[in-house]
C-alpha cells in the first residue's frame, strides 16, 4: 500500500452532525464565544432527520389552553415514557422548551398563529393540552431553515460530505475525530477540544422506516467504540402511521398532526379500533398504543388491503385539510395519486425514532469521555420507553444548546488540544482502506438488506424472548460476515465504501438493541414482549447501560433516579397537573 496522507485541521469544538441539535450546539458553542467551532456532516448541512417531526415543536406556552404548563409538560413525558426517563432531563426540558421556541421565532422561525396572534398549538397523542407550535405540517423544515441561517452567521466552519470513521481518544479525554471527504476521499484529521455529536439515530436497520439514509446511527456507534455508555437500546418508536402503498414509499412518514387535525383510525370492518385499546384518548392515544393498536388489527384479520389501517381526515373538508395538512395533501397526491380531502388512505407503523442512546448529564449533555458530549436523538434519558410526538423537536433546541454550553464551559476550563498517536492514525487509514484490498467480498449493501430484515423479524414492534435470540445469533453471524465487505472502484464518489462503514455502525447497534431486549423481561413503552406482557413495577427502576470492549458488549443495570418530592408529588392526584388546576378552579 502506497503511503496515504492526511490533512489535520485543529478546532476548539467540532461538531458531528447537521441537523437541528448540531446546529442548535454549534450556535451555543460559536456565539460570542471567540472559540473555533466546525459544523461535519456526511450529509448536506439541515438534511436530517429533524424535518421528519412535521406535526410540531412541544412546548406548554398555554396559548390556546391556559392550564397548560411546565408541570403538566413534564408529566407527560414522564408517563409516556413509562417512568424510566431521567427526571431532571425531563424536568429541564419542560421548563425551557417554551423560551426556546420563542429564542427560535425571535431567529425568524414563522409559526401558525391563533386569531389573537399568538403561536398557534394543536393537539398530538398523550399530551394533554393542544401543545404543538407548528408551521404547518412542516415544523421541523422551518426550524432547519432557521437554525441554519443562525448559525451560519455565527462564523462557524462548515464541511459536509464527510464520513467520521473513527473517534480519537487520549489520555483518557476525547481528541478529535478522523475521517475522509466523501468526494475524493482524502483522509482528514480534526482535532479538538471538545466534540458534541448529533448524529441522530439508527432508523435505517429496519426495513420499514420514516428515516432516510443517514440515520445510521455512526455518532453513537463511534462513541461506543471510544468507551461512551449507551443506554435503553432496546427502546425503539415505531411511529404508528407511515404510508403503505403504493410499495415504493413504504414507510414514510404520515404525521401525527392528521390524527391532532382530526383524523379518524378504521378497520377494514369499518370499526374505529381505538376504542378496544383506549377508548379515552383514541387516536390521541400514544405512540406505542396505537402503533400496537394497528400491528393487532392486522394480525387479527382486520387490516386493508396492504396490511395496515384506514386514516380518514376527508370530513374536515377540503379548506381546512389543505391549509393545516399542506405537506400530507402534496404527498399523498403525488406520491399515491390520492386526494386526502376526498379519500381515506392506508397507514401501518413505521420505524421513527430510537429513544436509547448515549448515556449523558441532564445539565451539559456531557458523557462519561471527558470532553465528548451528545445530544438530539443520539442522546438518552429524556424520552425513557416511548417519546411523545413533538417532543424531538423541542428536545434538540434545549439540549442542543446545552451541549454546545456544556462544551464551550469545558474548553474554558483551559484544556488542551491533544497529541494524536500517527500510529492509530495509519492503521485507522489501513482499516478504512482494507475493502479496497479485499477480493470477492460481500456486498455492503446485500449486508444492510438482510440485516433490515432480520431486525424487523426479531426485534420489530413485537418480541419474545426466543425471536430475540434467533435474532441475536442472525446477527453476530452477520457481523461475521461483514469483515469481509469488500467495494470496487476508486474513492472518488465511491457510495459502496461509504456503505461499508453505515453497515458496521448499524450491526453493532443492532446487536446494542437486540442485547437490551433481551435483558428487560416486561412490556414497557415501545418494547413489548409478548413472553412477559406486562409492565413491573420492579423494572421501572431500571435502565439497562451498555458498554463495549472492543470485542464485546457488557450490559449492566443501573437504578434510575428516583424524583425528589417536589415532582413526585405531581403524580399524586392521578390526573395532569392542570387538570387538577383547572378542576380545583371550578370548585372555588
Ligand atoms: O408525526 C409527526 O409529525 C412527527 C413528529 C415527531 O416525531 O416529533
Amino acid at each position: 500500500m502506497k503511503q496515504e496522507t492526511y490533512e489535520t485541521l485543529d478546532y476548539d469544538i467540532i461538531v458531528i452532525g447537521a441537523g437541528g441539535s448540531g446546529l442548535r450546539a454549534a450556535v451555543a458553542a460559536s456565539e460570542g464565544s471567540g472559540l473555533k467551532v466546525a459544523v461535519i456532516t456526511k450529509s448536506l448541512l439541515g438534511k436530517a432527520h429533524t424535518v421528519m417531526a412535521e406535526g410540531g415543536v412541544a412546548a406548554s406556552f398555554g396559548n390556546l389552553d391556559a392550564p397548560d404548563g411546565w408541570e403538566t409538560h413534564f408529566y407527560d413525558t414522564m408517563r409516556s415514557g413509562h417512568f424510566i426517563n431521567n427526571y431532571r432531563m425531563v424536568e429541564i426540558f419542560a421548563k425551557e422548551a417554551p423560551d426556546r421556541v420563542l429564542e427560535l421565532e425571535s431567529w425568524g422561525a414563522v409559526f401558525d398563529r391563533t386569531p389573537e396572534g399568538r403561536i398557534m398549538q394543536r393537539p398530538f397523542g398523550a399530551h394533554t393540552f393542544r401543545r404543538l407550535c407548528h408551521i404547518g405540517d412542516h415544523t421541523g423544515l422551518e426550524l432547519i431553515r432557521t437554525m441554519q441561517y443562525k448559525a451560519i452567521h455565527t462564523g462557524i466552519d462548515v464541511f459536509q460530505e464527510v464520513t467520521m470513521t473513527k473517534l480519537l481518544i487520549s489520555h483518557g479525554r476525547v481528541a478529535g475525530a478522523f475521517g475522509y471527504f466523501r468526494a475524493d476521499g482524502r483522509f482528514v484529521l480534526f482535532r479538538a477540544r471538545a466534540v458534541v455529536l448529533a448524529t441522530g439515530g439508527w432508523g435505517k436497520v429496519y426495513k420499514v422506516t420514516s428515516n432516510s439514509w443517514e440515520s445510521t446511527g455512526d455518532g453513537a456507534a463511534l462513541a461506543f467504540r471510544a468507551g461512551a455508555d449507551l443506554m435503553d437500546m432496546e427502546m425503539v418508536q415505531f411511529h404508528p402511521t407511515g404510508m403503505v402503498w403504493p410499495p415504493g414509499v413504504r414507510g414514510i412518514l404520515v404525521t401525527e398532526g392528521v390524527r391532532g387535525e382530526g383524523g379518524l383510525l378504521y378497520n377494514s370492518e369499518g370499526e374505529r379500533f381505538m376504542q378496544r385499546y383506549d377508548p379515552e384518548r383514541m387516536e390521541l392515544s400514544s405512540r406505542d398504543v396505537v402503533a400496537r393498536s394497528i400491528f393487532k388489527e392486522v394480525q387479527a384479520g382486520r387490516g386493508t388491503p396492504h396490511g395496515g389501517a384506514w386514516l380518514d381526515i376527508s370530513h374536515k373538508g377540503p379548506e381546512y385539510v389543505k391549509m393545516k395538512l399542506p405537506g400530507m395533501y402534496e404527498q399523498f397526491l403525488t406520491l399515491a395519486d390520492l386526494d386526502i380531502t376526498k379519500e381515506r388512505f392506508e397507514v401501518a407503523p413505521t420505524c421513527h425514532y430510537t429513544m436509547g442512546g448515549l448515556r449523558v448529564e441532564p445539565e451539559t449533555c456531557a458523557t462519561n469521555i471527558p470532553g465528548l458530549f451528545a445530544a438530539g436523538e443520539v442522546a438518552c434519558g429524556l424520552h425513557g420507553a416511548n417519546r411523545l410526538g413533538g417532543n424531538s423537536l423541542s428536545d434538540l433546541l434545549v439540549f442542543g444548546r446545552r451541549a454546545g454550553m456544556g462544551a464551550r464551559e469545558y474548553v474554558a476550563g483551559g484544556v488542551a488540544l491533544a497529541e494524536v498517536d500517527e500510529a492509530e492514525i495509519g492503521q485507522e487509514m489501513e482499516r478504512v482502506l482494507a475493502p479496497f484490498e479485499r477480493e470477492g467480498g460481500v456486498n455492503p449493501y446485500h449486508i444492510h438488506e438482510r440485516l433490515q430484515e432480520i431486525m424487523t423479524n426479531h426485534a420489530g414492534i413485537m418480541r419474545s424472548g426466543e425471536i430475540l435470540e434467533q435474532g441475536l445469533q442472525k446477527v453476530l453471524e452477520l457481523k461475521e460476515e461483514a469483515r469481509n465487505m469488500s467495494i470496487q472502484g476508486s474513492r472518488t464518489y465511491n457510495p459502496g465504501w461509504h456503505a461499508v462503514f453505515d453497515v458496521e455502525n448499524m450491526l453493532l447497534l443492532s446487536e446494542g438493541i437486540i442485547r437490551s431486549a433481551l435483558e428487560r423481561k416486561e412490556s414497557r413503552g415501545a418494547h413489548w414482549r409478548t413472553d412477559f406482557p406486562d409492565e413491573l413495577p420492579e423494572w421501572q427502576k431500571i435502565n439497562f447501560v451498555e458498554r463495549y470492549d472492543g470485542e464485546a458488549i457488557r450490559i449492566r443495570t443501573e437504578p434510575v433516579k428516583e424524583m425528589p418530592e417536589y415532582l413526585a408529588k405531581l403524580f399524586t392526584y392521578g390526573k395532569a397537573p392542570g387538570l387538577v388546576k383547572q378542576s380545583e378552579k371550578k370548585e372555588a
